[in-house]
């Protein structure tokens, strides 16, 4: 593991009104507590299993529902009373993305599938998902329960799975509030500064460009957020666990989901969910009374905290810890979504290499020898299709988020009952074929050529990320479209730049072959890393990166004995690489049978 997590008994600085004071000694990597010896996972889970299924049974779970004249179930495989289909959740994000994209040949374009009771709808195009996210959002703008990170929707943390109510409009209109004011200032700055810093990086240890991208995106977004890049370890440390948390891939909980109903006594799930959110709270918390020590001492550069705290108008309505949470919670979403593409990115070099000349020609006579900013993208058609087909090519969240029904409704005669959980297969959704002939190809000039039906004038304004399916639908769509414009934009722009990145040549390429579609298994997807080759383009470029751009400031430490704060990461000892606690993990260096159309 790249970082663990262990808290220790001493107090916390910061708390809601829910939480205590102190955190209990835990370990979010540990082993069940102690207090459990009596108990084995296994027999506790056969044991809470069996109850379930006979008292489902014995009342009647099941039973088929009396529909009205007209209206029929959805589409559904068969599965057990209650438990449904539990042997039939597949893990890994993509990997769930193909096998339920798959059921569709036989199911339909719309089919529901159930399991621990629950609902779950399946929508295989952009019209379905259009026609219930965006027609009828009023209706689908919920988010569902998340048995490992228990309280989640109801709490005030976290924006993104924060149920539908007056506490998410006021974090969501925050959210756009600071968006819009930071968007047309270049966020501040921070975008451009560090693509200098992690050119350098790049220039001086290219093996590490998996780590490099992903300090670069914790960098950008902890200075938008507090005007201090170091801030991102603290982004660093809390993802991994709030994103397995989330997954279907992370604790058996999110698959068994009865297993939440445990007492916390006995329920290590609910033991080290308390301790995550004492971390984040005090992550995101601790930033932000940083700035304000900065404000109050009159030294705080421009950066979102900032607005609330100079009470911008629009941001007064929150208080301290609702600010910390909404700022925190809107920065730490922002490191594997563009840290996704940012890997493919490099994938994508590596399988069509010949494309990166295009861009360069055109990076060249552009912007000669200054690195592409946003104000050069209008002339930068070649690059905006490069990453408007990069975001295409390997969804960053395949599934989407979920939204969940807040009531029933009917569909084209088919019920979809309240609270059913309904998933948008981005996957598929980027590879109709109507739209996207050759979808599973990296072939950005489906954006730029008229002979494609993507093809959109003028070419000085399109392709671009504004409307994209990958973010969303509706009233729960995605607020980071400015953000990551930007930052995809320039930074992929610079790389292309300054090096040719191409798979390795000799037997350094022969051992590692260029994965195809290897991707992290949780649900934001980041493309697995490999090595590959790196190689600054000219001595100039060398001289400017070496001479004109500020140090790295590599937020990832060596080893774990150079950590000197509780939010440091470092790499593994004996490892060279950073593996983020599972969410970089290297590709396998063999290659794999890819079920069809992927
Ligand atoms: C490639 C980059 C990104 C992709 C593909 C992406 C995708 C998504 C998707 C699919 C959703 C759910 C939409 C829905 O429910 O229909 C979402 C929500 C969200 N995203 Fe992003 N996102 C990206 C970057 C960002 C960034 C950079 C930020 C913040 C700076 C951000 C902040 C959020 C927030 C706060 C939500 C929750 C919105 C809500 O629940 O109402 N995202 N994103």
């Amino acid at each position: 593991m790249a970082q663990s997590i262990k808290v220790d008994n001493t107090p916390v600085k910061f708390s809601a009104e829910n939480i205590s004071g102190k955190v209990e000694h835990a370990s979010i990597d540990a082993p069940a507590p102690s207090g459990l010896t009596a108990f084995s996972p296994t027999v506790i889970l056969g044991f809470a299993f069996i109850v379930l299924f006979v008292l489902a049974r014995a009342f009647g779970v099941g039973k088929k529902q009396k529909l009205p004249a007209g209206v029929k179930p959805l589409p559904r495989l068969p599965g057990l009373p209650y438990a449904g289909r539990f042997w039939d959740v597949p893990a890994p994000g993509i990997e769930a993305a193909w096998h339920f994209g798959d059921l569709h040949k036989k199911m339909g374009p719309i089919y529901e599938w159930k399991v621990m009771g629950t609902i779950h709808i399946w929508i295989e195009t952009d019209k379905i998902a259009h026609d219930l996210f965006v027609t009828r959002q009023r209706n689908y703008c919920d988010r569902n329960a998340l048995p490992a990170a228990v309280g989640v929707r109801e709490g005030s943390e976290i924006l993104p799975l924060m149920a539908f109510g007056e506490q998410f409009k006021r974090y969501k209109n925050f959210m756009h509030l600071i968006m819009r004011h930071s968007s047309p200032r270049s966020f501040y700055g921070w975008p451009t500064d560090e693509n200098k810093r992690t050119l350098r990086r790049i220039l001086e240890t290219p093996e590490h460009w998996s780590e490099h991208m992903l300090v670069h995106c914790a960098r950008t977004i902890a200075g938008v957020a507090w005007a201090d890049p170091e801030h991102g370890s603290k982004l660093l440390t809390i993802i991994p666990v709030i994103l397995k948390a989330v997954s279907p891939a992370g604790p058996i909980i999110n698959k068994l989901t009865f297993l939440a109903n445990l007492p916390e006594a006995i329920s290590p799930f609910k033991k080290i969910e308390r301790v995550r959110k004492q971390q984040m709270t005090d992550a995101f918390c601790e930033a932000l009374q940083d700035v304000k020590n900065r404000v109050e001492a009159g030294d705080a550069p421009d950066c979102w905290s900032k607005l609330w705290l100079e009470k911008e108008k629009g941001t007064e309505h929150l208080d301290f810890y609702e600010a910390a949470h909404a700022i925190g919670s809107s920065s730490f979403v922002a490191i594997a979504t563009i840290g996704g593409p940012l890997h493919a990115f490099f994938t994508a070099m590596c399988h069509y290499p010949s494309w990166q000349f295009k861009v360069q020609e055109e990076l060249d006579r552009v912007c000669g020898n200054q690195l592409p900013t946003v104000a050069d993208l209008p002339r930068l058609p070649h690059l905006r299709a490069t990453v408007k087909e990069i975001v295409r090519w390997r969804q960053a969240t395949p599934l989407g988020v979920p939204h969940v029904a807040m009531e029933d409704d009917v569909y084209e005669g088919y019920l979809i009952p309240k609270g059913a959980i309904c998933h948008a297969n981005h996957y598929l959704i980027s590879r109709e074929e109507s739209l996207y002939p050759r979808g599973n190809e990296f072939l950005p000039e489906r954006w730029l050529s008229p002979e494609y039906p993507t093809y959109q004038e003028p070419l000085s304004e399109f392709p671009n990320l504004r409307g994209d399916k990958a973010f969303g639908y509706g009233n729960r769509s995605c607020p980071g479209v400015d953000l990551t414009s930007a930052e995809l934009m320039t930074l992929i722009g610079s790389l292309m730049w300054a090096f040719e990145i191409k798979r390795s040549e000799g037997i350094a390429g022969r051992d590692h072959p260029i994965p195809w579609y290897e991707t992290a298994p949780w649900v934001i997807t980041m493309s697995k890393p490999f090595p590959c080759s790196i190689k600054v383009r000219s001595e100039e470029k060398r001289r400017i990166i070496m001479t004109e751009f500020p140090e790295g400031g590599n937020l990832v430490k060596a080893t774990p004995a150079e950590r000197k704060t509780k939010w440091d990461v470092s790499r593994v000892p004996g490892e060279d690489l950073f593996q983020w606690d599972g969410l970089t993990d290297q590709a396998p260096k063999t290659s794999r049978l890819y079920p069809a159309g992927a």
